[in-house]
């Protein structure tokens, strides 16, 4: 894979950050924050509480109407504050060790109520983004066909591009299959607060997300990075070009140094698309760039780059990067990223991954108008 053969370029990567980035990194921590840091709720308030909550199914009807008592979508029959019996999920009330479990499988929760009462005793979502964490009791909703799951592609920054740094605006575009885009809820009152929806084509309705945080030394270091720091976040709250293409612009840009960007697709209320299939592709992308002066505009994986020198041309035994860093032979010496500026020899390079990196479109990152606006605040 990519990331696995482009050695060498880590420790250009590496120099170039020293050389232009230590600094500005450094500066970036607190001055490039664009919003507050509310990132990491969305991880706590899906995670799923103790088990000991689970027990009690007795006094349905007034627990319930504790988590249902805003809800305007009702359960049908003839009290909206209890589970019509048509609803239950026979699923839920084995603990799936049966016949058909593997060694290692853990024993589900169960409940004969589809877990309506959940929550019972617990901090509510209640439609906040509660950072100490809670308990959501809004059912999980549609789930598209696997015909019909969510795929992102970013397309500007790609993998490997260097990017002009601050004062220079840098947009984000991700490329989003089976979206039906733009639509968001109020994130300060509706967070996870109602179910996901489909459109009337079948695909999720809701929006995406833009994430960007700071790689420090390296392009690819090898701790997980704190969610709850990032250097920019923006969710995109229009339907983009209509095909799927969507766009944020971080005005101001970043000061140099590694970064990574990633998608994080949503429903209207804000939780992470689901899909109908374990087993799939990812839902969404991610893309390892870089800021700098140095070469900005160019990409570390294309045989025109400039940080890759002529490097293009050499063959994977040389001491070249660019292409031949994305062919599965590249160099790996340190060395060898060191003396890229000036490696020419060799065969040229296989153009493997480099050829897709190539970007036809990647001339029109800073170019194409910018019509769409994206909202400044978080979710
Ligand atoms: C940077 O982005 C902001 C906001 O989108 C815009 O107003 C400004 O004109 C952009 N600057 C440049 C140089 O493109």
């Amino acid at each position: 894979m990519l990331f696995n053969t482009v050695i060498p370029v880590l420790a250009l990567v590496a120099g170039l950050a020293d050389a232009a980035g230590g600094q500005g990194q450094r500066k970036g921590g607190g001055g490039f924050q664009q919003s507050s840091a509310v990132a990491a709720s969305s991880v706590a308030a899906s995670s799923v509480a103790s088990v000991a909550s689970v027990a009690s199914v007795a006094s349905v009807a007034s627990s319930a109407a504790v988590a249902t008592a805003s809800s305007t979508g009702g359960n049908g029959g003839g009290n909206a504050l209890a589970l019509d019996p048509n609803n239950v999920q026979t699923g839920s009330q084995s603990t799936g060790l049966d016949a058909t479990a593997e060694p290692g499988q853990s024993a589900s929760l169960t409940d004969d109520a589809n877990f309506i009462n959940f929550c019972t005793g617990k901090t509510l979502t209640n439609g906040l983004q509660v950072k100490g964490g809670s308990c959501n009791g809004i059912v999980m909703g549609d789930i598209p066909a696997n015909t019909k799951m969510v795929s992102a592609v970013m397309i500007g920054p790609k993998d490997g591009d260097i990017v002009a740094p601050s004062p220079q605006n840098i947009t984000f575009s991700v490329q989003i299959a089976n979206l039906q885009a733009g639509s968001f809820t109020n994130p300060d009152d509706t967070y996870y607060a109602a179910p996901q929806a489909l459109s009337s084509s079948g695909v999720i309705i809701g929006h995406t997300h833009i994430t960007v945080q700071s790689l420090g030394n390296s392009l690819f270091p090898t701790t997980p990075l704190d969610p709850t720091v990032f250097s920019f976040f923006k969710g995109i709250n229009d339907a983009g070009n209509g095909n799927g293409l969507l766009s944020a612009t971080l005005s101001g840009g970043l000061p140099p140094g590694n970064y990574r960007v990633c998608t994080m697709t949503s429903a209207s209320n804000h939780q992470p698309v689901l899909m109908p299939v374990a087993q799939r592709g990812a839902q969404d992308d991610c893309a390892r760039f870089i800021v700098s002066a140095t070469n900005a505009g160019t990409n570390l994986f294309t045989s025109n780059s400039a940080a890759g020198g002529n490097a293009g041309n050499g063959n994977a035994a040389s001491s070249a990067v660019s292409e031949a860093a994305t062919s599965a032979v590249a160099a790996t010496s340190a060395a060898a990223a060191q003396s890229t500026g000036t490696a020419t020899a060799g065969n040229t390079g296989n153009t493997g991954k480099g050829g897709r990196f190539g970007g036809q479109k990647g001339g029109q990152r800073f170019g194409r108008p910018r019509k769409f606006s994206a909202r400044e605040w978080v979710a």
